[in-house]
């Protein structure tokens, strides 16, 4: 099977690590650090790589808006036409101030409250993926309440090992997402006849970073079977999705191609009618992206040194959460003798680190590049520590946008007060 090279918007040259054709150095004189930096024509390649795959078949590729929110990027996928996954109603608010269509989103997560709800009807999405029978009457209850009819695809959990860490597998029996397999026939007919709901659709999603398409063709047959089915008795449905999940190379990973991981899927559903929907995330940003980082202090140790960055575990959490492996790169080249590092940040915890026994020839106030940060990177940081959360930019071409401004300290108690004395 053919991998997918990380996709590799960056190069080495005399002026350093540059992304596209501006030097990471530029960009860090600019906006200071850290800085998530991502690349407009690297994420425009991820989201063509879908659109060529499936052809003239009809599709709806979404774009899983957890994996990346910022607006600007965003604003990328919705001018492409894309379509989005979101699980919240902050997410909605996010897809259409940036210009996302509504009638392509589709609405995913286990919580959905009423609120949500009356939002996503009043914008009017595609599709609300419904992941439990008491959500489907409430559903039902509050489309009645706008005098509407809210369009449902039911989430189902095949349980199929996808294969990947514990945290981020999300088909099997054990996790908490989806109806189960064995009771979305009932549930089904319950949706078919509740007055307010018009099902759709299925939806299905079994985890994330795959690197096999094989559990997700195992799990697309249980789909389809069961689309068999529900045809037999009436309940016909217009789409078919297959969720998001396709890994990346963060370090030597072989994960397929778009193209290859869809093969087997567009084979299975040859000639079916339905128009195949996905929800991709981590394929579409994940390497469109790093984290720009400046080294504060080397700190040699008996047993370890330290490389201490400006960036820390509420910037990048993957590392910390889940020993998620992120290259480190040093943006300047130097003739020096490599040494052996681990890159961590100021935050007062051990799980502070960002890289692990990495050998980099740098010095203090060096720049470091964390690779592979486009997707789940900013988009899972927090204010731990009070630190402002770092700038964002999106390169295009010799061009650099300031898509969000560093955070100021002000800004992080903006909505607290202290409690006045007596
Ligand atoms: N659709 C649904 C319903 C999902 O739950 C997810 C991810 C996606 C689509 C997008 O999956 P992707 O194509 O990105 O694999 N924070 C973790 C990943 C959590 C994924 C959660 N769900 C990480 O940093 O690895």
């Amino acid at each position: 099977m053919s991998t997918t090279p990380s996709l590799s918007p960056f190069s080495q040259g005399p002026r350093g690590l540059t992304l596209e054709g501006v030097a990471l150095a530029d960009i860090a004189a600019r906006f200071g650090t850290p800085t998530y930096v991502y690349s407009r024509a690297a994420l425009v390649a991820a989201f063509d790589a879908y659109r060529h795959a499936l052809g003239e078949r009809p599709a709806l590729v979404c774009c899983a808006v957890k994996a990346n929110s910022n607006l600007g990027v965003l604003s990328v996928f919705a001018a492409l036409d894309a379509g989005f996954d979101i699980v919240s109603g902050g997410e909605l608010a996010r897809v259409l101030a940036a210009g996302g269509r509504a009638d392509r989103v589709v609405f995913s997560g286990t919580g959905k409250s009423r609120a949500e709800m009356r939002q996503a009807l009043a914008a009017g999405i595609h599709c609300f993926n419904v992941e439990s029978a008491a959500e489907l009457d409430r559903l039902d209850e509050v489309a009645a309440a706008l005098g509407t009819t809210a369009p449902v695809a039911l989430r189902v959990n095949p349980d199929v090992d996808p294969g990947t860490h514990p945290y981020i597998s999300t088909g099997l029996k054990s996790n908490k997402f989806g109806v189960a397999f064995s009771g979305a026939l009932a549930l089904y007919r319950r949706a078919a006849a509740l007055p307010n709901l018009r099902v759709c659709g299925i939806a299905c999603h079994i985890g994330s970073q795959l690197l096999d398409p094989a559990p997700v063709v195992e799990a697309a047959g249980k789909v389809l079977g069961l689309v068999d089915r529900l045809a037999a008795e009436g309940i016909h449905l217009d789409h078919i999705d297959l969720g998001g999940g396709l890994g990346i190379r963060y370090r030597d990973e072989t994960p397929p191609t778009v193209a290859a991981y869809l093969a087997p899927l567009l084979e299975l559903f040859k000639g079916r009618t339905e128009a195949l929907c996905f929800e991709p995330g981590r394929s579409l940003t994940g390497n469109a992206g790093l984290l720009l980082t400046r080294i504060e202090y080397l700190k040699p140790g008996e047993e370890k040194n330290f490389a201490i960055v400006d960036a820390a575990m509420n910037d990048l959490a993957r590392p910390a959460l889940y020993d998620a492996w992120h290259d480190a790169v040093a943006v300047m080249a130097r003739d020096l003798p490599p040494q052996c590092y681990d890159v961590v940040g100021p935050i007062c915890e051990s799980g502070d680190f960002l890289a692990r026994e990495r050998n980099l020839a740098v010095e203090e106030g060096d720049l470091l590049a964390l690779l592979s940060a486009g997707a789940y990177g900013m988009s899972m940081s927090s204010n731990y520590n009070s630190r402002p959360r770092a700038a964002e930019v999106i390169v295009d071409g010799d061009s650099v946008h300031l898509v969000r401004e560093r955070e100021t300290v002000e800004s992080l108690y903006a909505l607290e007060k202290p409690l006045a004395r007596e």
